[in-house]
């Protein structure tokens, strides 16, 4: 576990060379979406085809997913704060802001369409999620980023397990496609997101190895635990065996941390400066 009671190396800051790094791997990333990742809610999920009779734990789960694209408010006004002046990371935090919205009125707009939930019901989940603020789980912007990279690749894999239990279930073309459409969403954020770690490691190395694992090693998914029937929520997706701990460590941390060129070794604490002296009068 990481050492809390050590201050994490000072974060040095951006220069104009990573700044102008930073907007490109935007623009880049803003370019291939245009050309190749844009989609419609209305015309590109066939919503004639909806299976209205799959077991109820998939609406349940869909809700708790909806909900968590619903604190979209907080997200914005909490991060782009931390990066207002660093022009690559805000303007892509609103084009995230663009695609995340998509998926929150995608998936109500199948809880409708399959008659899983009223307008009424609906109404009354975004009333209960907005009686709660959403607050960054990490002070900085160095350590939010590792978060999202860490979030949005969860994210992606919740979906297409979802999808998996879906056909399993006797299939449902629509929600099938808009958690497909969805999922290839929050895989590219998630690359977006660890290219901008690797830009970071490669500028900051110890500074933002630090915040990478004080994220690893105390990761929990955002909001679900702020929804009031919170832990009967996370259970059902446990049941569903959507995703858990072997989940989290084999198809989320390794991949990213192959890519990263880190291993686990690397995610462990560091030694702190207390025990460096020990070490040394020992020695
Ligand atoms: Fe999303
Ligand atoms: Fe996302």
């Amino acid at each position: 576990m990481i050492d809390l009671t050590e201050a994490p190396p000072p974060l040095k800051q951006e220069s104009p060379e990573l700044l102008a790094r930073i907007y490109q791997l935007f623009r880049d990333y803003f370019d291939k979406a245009e050309k190749k990742r844009r989609w419609s809610i209305k015309d590109d999920i066939p919503w004639k085809e909806c299976n209205k009779s799959l077991p109820r734990s998939i609406s349940d789960v869909l809700e708790t997913f909806s909900a968590v694209e619903l604190y979209l408010p907080d997200y914005l006004a909490k991060l782009i704060p931390q990066v207002r002046t660093n022009r690559g990371r805000s303007w892509m935090l609103a084009n995230w802001g663009y695609e995340e919205c998509k998926h929150s009125m995608a998936f109500e707009d199948w809880l409708l369409h399959s008659g899983s939930r009223s307008e009424e019901q609906l109404a009354d989940l975004e009333a209960n999620v907005f009686s709660y603020d959403w607050n960054l789980p990490y002070d900085n912007a160095r350590g939010m980023v590792c978060y999202t990279m860490i979030q949005e690749l969860a994210t992606a894999i919740h979906y297409e397990n979802l999808k998996k239990i879906v056909h399993a279930e006797g299939g449902c073309p629509a929600l099938e496609r808009t958690l497909q459409l969805v999922a290839i969403d929050e895989r590219a954020h998630a690359d977006f997101f660890r290219r901008l770690v690797s830009l970071y490691l490669e500028d900051d190395r110890d500074a933002t190895l630090e915040q990478l694992r004080r994220v690893f090693n105390t990761f929990a998914m955002p909001a679900v635990h702020m929804l009031a029937d919170s832990q009967q929520r996370m259970t059902e997706v446990k049941e569903l065996r959507i995703f858990d701990e072997e989940t989290y460590l084999y198809e989320v941390c390794e991949p990213i941390l192959a890519k990263l060129g880190l291993t686990r070794k690397d995610m462990r604490r560091r030694k702190s400066s207390r025990e460096i002296v020990a070490m040394g009068a020992k020695t």
